[in-house]
């Protein structure tokens, strides 16, 4: 007898973003995402605004995936929620509020970690890629290389030491009064600039290590401005410190993961995260994966960004293999943990004693 596949009511909002979406197998009924910009004025998302306002929002953002997934509560076979890392403020919001829909429907709840929902983001628009796969999950919140051999075998190969990626682009973007968040205007204005002009460090790049560090470029762009535009950045020099930053940033994170790809005879790569929207990173993935033959995925803008879709992907895997039976008594707690590599290991040691991430919430 063919398995039926479930649908699940999938919700996210772990950080400004409150996120529903119904989901059946790998395919999307529905994706609704609504973006908070009440933190736009304060230059970074604030925790208590945030989660005031999925408070506001989490029932019409989950009515609107129910109507445009042409569902109702009753085609639903299970809930999935992010349950960690995040806000906690914000984390509570959508598990309590996926407990109490369960409660209501008796429908059983499946916790889900944030960052294995980027990781398998690649088969919401690739559904029928294999495994293994290298995932480059490049956000706001995170910047990780992970070693994906299955839905069960997620190998963490680095992370940020400080500053994620997202959060460079932000930081800058507010010394230059670009505003928040800052990725998308950095991206708009380095088209039109030199990415040479200016000498930035790329911090770690030589270093075995898959980790990141991007807080340098911060204070060296601070150096900068201090040193040669004390008045602020005329606006003709703009476009060239933003091509400066954007190039410093954007080398880091594809030589890192080409660097990993070869040292994993990777057959595919998927970049995920809020910063994959960047154009300059699209194009020198897309550059050198297709020099060494190697698939990148790359999902579109609604997959990349925090989103519900991702989620209850994941928690389909996780009811296919685990059985509905074991999410049916609500122990859900919120945890605002994140992920940690170990700052001593280098690549080499990682590949001998590789380890688990603890992902499974
Ligand atoms: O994944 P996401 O929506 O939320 C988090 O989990 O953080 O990512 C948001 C981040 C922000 O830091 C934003 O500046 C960055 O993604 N971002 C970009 C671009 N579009 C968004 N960074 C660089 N270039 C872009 N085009
Ligand atoms: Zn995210």
């Amino acid at each position: 007898m063919m398995e039926r596949p479930l649908t699940v009511l999938a919700i996210e909002t772990s950080c400004d973003e409150t996120a529903a979406a119904l989901v059946r197998g790998r395919t999307v009924l529905s994706n609704v995402l609504h973006s908070q910009s009440i933190h736009r004025p304060y230059g970074g998302v604030v925790p208590e605004l945030a989660s005031r306002a999925h408070l506001q929002l989490i029932v019409p953002v989950v009515r609107q995936a129910l109507v445009e997934a042409g569902c109702t509560m009753d085609d639903v076979d299970a809930i999935a929620v992010t349950a960690q890392p995040g806000l906690i403020g914000s984390l509570l919001v959508g598990v309590n509020f996926a407990k109490g829909l369960a409660l209501r429907y008796r429908l059983p709840v499946v916790p889900i970690n944030h960052l294995e929902g980027h990781i398998f983001s690649g088969l919401l628009e690739e559904p029928e890629l294999g495994f293994p796969f290298l995932a480059l999950v490049v956000s706001g919140g995170h910047t990780a290389l992970f070693w994906v051999e299955s839905f069960q075998h997620v190998r963490l190969l680095g992370s940020t030491r400080d500053d994620a990626a997202g959060e460079a682009f932000d930081k800058v973007a507010s010394l230059l009064g670009l505003g928040y968040p800052g990725g998308p205007a950095i991206d708009r204005l380095a088209a039109k600039g030199n990415p040479a002009a200016f000498a930035l460090p790329r911090a770690l790049l030589q270093d075995a290590t898959f980790d990141f560090s991007f807080s340098g470029l911060k204070t060296a762009v601070r150096g900068l401005l201090q040193k040669r535009f004390h008045k602020g950045p005329p606006e003709e020099v703009l476009p060239d410190i933003c091509a400066s930053v954007q190039a410093a940033i954007v080398e880091v994170l594809v030589q890192k993961t080409i660097r990993a790809a070869r040292l994993y005879h990777a057959p595919a790569i998927v970049v995920a995260g809020g910063v994959s929207a960047n154009s300059a990173l699209r194009r020198q993935i897309q550059e050198a994966t297709a020099r060494l033959g190697i698939r990148v995925v790359l999902p579109r803008i609604s997959y990349c960004l925090d989103n519900a879709a991702m989620i209850g992907l994941v928690a389909h895997e996780k009811l296919r293999f685990g059985g509905i039976h074991r999410f049916q008594r609500l122990i859900v707690t919120a945890s605002p943990t994140p992920l940690r590599a170990s700052p001593k290991s280098t690549a080499k040691s990682r590949v001998k004693e590789t380890r688990e991430t603890t992902l499974s919430a």
